[in-house]
């Protein structure tokens, strides 16, 4: 284990500012809040940064159609988020937005040492233009009928029906989706990022181990062996997205300026506390730099991101974390199948800690998919959360409380048991430290186990009933709460709620990991409640019900 104190600069991808958070996002986040929140446990200095990441064709279009500004519409997007994250208790450092004078200021410069050193090219090209709603066409807002297959309805880039890869041109009878107008074929002068000038550094950068998963840096390896082409950072008006300076109604596409929305924020919470943020992203900082992300935006974090920190002058990050999809039921999530739930819609009616729990139950280092499946999702936390820990604490604080004055016993009656749940700790760091938390879950209601074992074995109950016999009663019940702290703190990342409400119960206060070394003793606890209840099958009924009767908005893409 680490443990001098470090610096990290943790960012989680900047959620699209069109539209709600679902469960999907949630992943993530609560992955990144989990690692971020154990760091702090060693008292590294870990500052967690996000966004809403706000340009682009999409946002432009959604702002339309609810007839809004789009600054206005954005912000209402940005409280919603923000009411989401804090609901699920994500607890960023600082949250932001990319449409900011200062994310504005980072991409010019980024963008124009990028230019000055010989990184940008321009060529024509032509492109897919809708001549109605006068603009050029991203691929995923063409329809048409796959060449290969003849499925109808079919985006510009993939058929979904058989898989094929295509260009948009290659669409039989291709469509607007904004207009429904016939695409016609245009030419435009676009700007290009020339990658292929850093090849050699990022397969460097790739192949150093720890930067990426090796399954990453296997699928990054093909795209090294086709040579790495120009990649296109220009956009044509319409488009919401910051000028390009010394062009004339040239756009940054949104993947520039979005990852440079890490910078723009932390830059504003080192504002916030009148610190200079520069010398992080100097290169041979001291201060690491970890990106979580999803599996679909992999290039854009480990080729073109670093590429343009490199031609920029500044820092590569330090790891980049990919995580896999969610799967509902086994499933994609779907709006027709009803399993496309809505971050807002789980918490009017279910707790967000058994979410942050199951999820950790399923989370590893890998892409693999994560699957929610709400049976599975019941059973782990009843019989989890409240069958095993909570049940430790429930099992003894009563005779504490009626019988022993509230007071722990002078001494701790098993200390070798006691000393195996404290050592237990470097394991289950471990396992945070490396993001294997399904493993730390493991690992902890194991040690669950052992603690009701141990209760089942020694039977305050029927100590209870043997007259004065308190001081047994109060060794065994004492030996029960003391696991059961440590089982608490080996939580915290995960349950912040619960773990404190627990600590407030047992009036002690997690400081440092030396806490663990010694067991309370001698100590009046305070009145238990029922830390967490069971998850109700109705209560996941209505919240499905719930999730659909709201699911009315958007279709595919907009
Ligand atoms: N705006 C970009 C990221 C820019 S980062 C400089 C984006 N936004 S997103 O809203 O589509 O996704 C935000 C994050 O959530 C991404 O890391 C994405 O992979 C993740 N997820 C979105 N849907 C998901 C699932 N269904 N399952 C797991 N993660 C998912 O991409
Ligand atoms: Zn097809």
């Amino acid at each position: 284990m680490l443990s001098q104190h470090r610096s990290l600069i943790v960012t989680s991808a900047l959620p699209y500012a069109n539209g709600p958070l679902h469960l999907g996002h949630l992943v993530e986040y609560i992955q990144s809040d989990i690692w971020c929140r154990y760091q702090k446990m060693h008292r590294h200095q870990c500052v967690h940064v996000c966004a809403d990441d706000a340009h682009g064709t999409a946002i432009m279009l959604r702002a339309k159609r609810e007839r809004m500004e789009p600054s206005v519409f954005l912000h209402q997007v940005l409280r919603e988020h923000k009411a989401d994250f804090a609901g699920f208790h994500i607890d960023f450092d600082y949250y932001y937005s990319t449409h900011t004078p200062d994310n504005r200021y980072l991409c010019h410069m980024i963008y124009e040492r990028n230019r000055d050193s010989g990184h940008i090219t321009r060529r024509v090209i032509s492109q897919a233009y809708d001549p109605e709603a006068g603009q050029f066409l991203p691929d995923r807002f063409i329809q048409g009928t796959c060449p290969k297959c003849g499925t109808a309805e079919q985006y510009g880039d993939h058929c979904e029906a058989c898989g094929a890869m295509y260009n948009p041109t290659e669409l039989v009878n291709p469509v607007s989706v904004i207009s429904g107008a016939t695409p016609v074929t245009r030419e435009s002068e676009h700007l290009f990022f020339t990658l292929s000038d850093f090849t050699e550094s990022l397969k460097t950068w790739c192949n150093t181990q720890g930067h990426l998963q090796p399954e990453v840096a296997n699928k990054l390896q093909e795209w090294f062996d086709a040579g790495l082409a120009d990649w296109d950072i220009s956009r044509d008006e319409p488009y919401y997205g910051f000028l390009i300076p010394g062009e004339k109604n040239k756009y940054f596409y949104v993947w520039v300026d979005a990852p440079i929305g890490y910078i723009a924020s932390f830059r504003k919470y080192c504002q916030s506390l009148g610190l200079d943020d520069k010398p992080h992203w100097q290169p041979g900082s001291d201060t690491e730099l970890y990106h979580f992300i999803g599996k679909d935006i992999i290039t854009f974090h480990a080729l073109f991101w670093p590429a343009l920190l490199e031609g920029a002058g500044m820092r590569k990050p330090t790891a980049i974390f990919a995580h896999g999809f969610l799967t509902v039921n086994g499933r994609k999530m779907s709006k027709s199948r009803g399993t496309f739930i809505r971050a807002s819609a789980y918490l009017r009616h279910l707790n967000p800690e058994y979410l942050r729990y199951y999820f950790a139950t399923r989370l590893t280092s890998g892409l693999e998919d994560i699957d929610l499946n709400f049976a599975d999702f019941a059973q782990r936390i009843n019989s989890d959360l409240v069958g095993k820990v909570v049940n430790i604490a429930s099992r003894c604080a009563g005779f504490i409380h009626k019988r022993c004055y509230s007071q722990l016993s002078a001494v701790c009656a098993e200390p070798e048991l006691y000393q195996e749940f404290a050592d237990a700790r470097h394991e289950i760091c471990d396992y945070y430290e490396r993001r294997e938390y399904a493993k730390a879950m493991r690992c902890i209601m194991a040690l669950a186990d052992r603690a009701n074992h141990y209760i089942d074995r020694t039977k305050p109950w029927v100590l209870a009933k043997q007259e004065d016999n308190e001081i047994a009663l109060q060794k065994v019940c004492s030996v029960g709460l003391n696991l059961f702290r440590l089982l608490i703190f080996y939580l915290k990342p995960v349950l912040p709620v619960m773990t404190r409400e627990a600590e407030i119960f047992l009036d002690t206060h997690f400081f440092d990991w030396s806490d663990c070394d010694k067991p309370l003793t001698r100590h009046t606890i305070k009145p238990f409640k029922p830390l967490l209840t069971r998850v109700e099958p109705a209560a996941i009924e209505a919240m499905l019900a719930d999730a659909n009767a709201n699911e009315t908005g958007p279709g595919r893409i907009l």
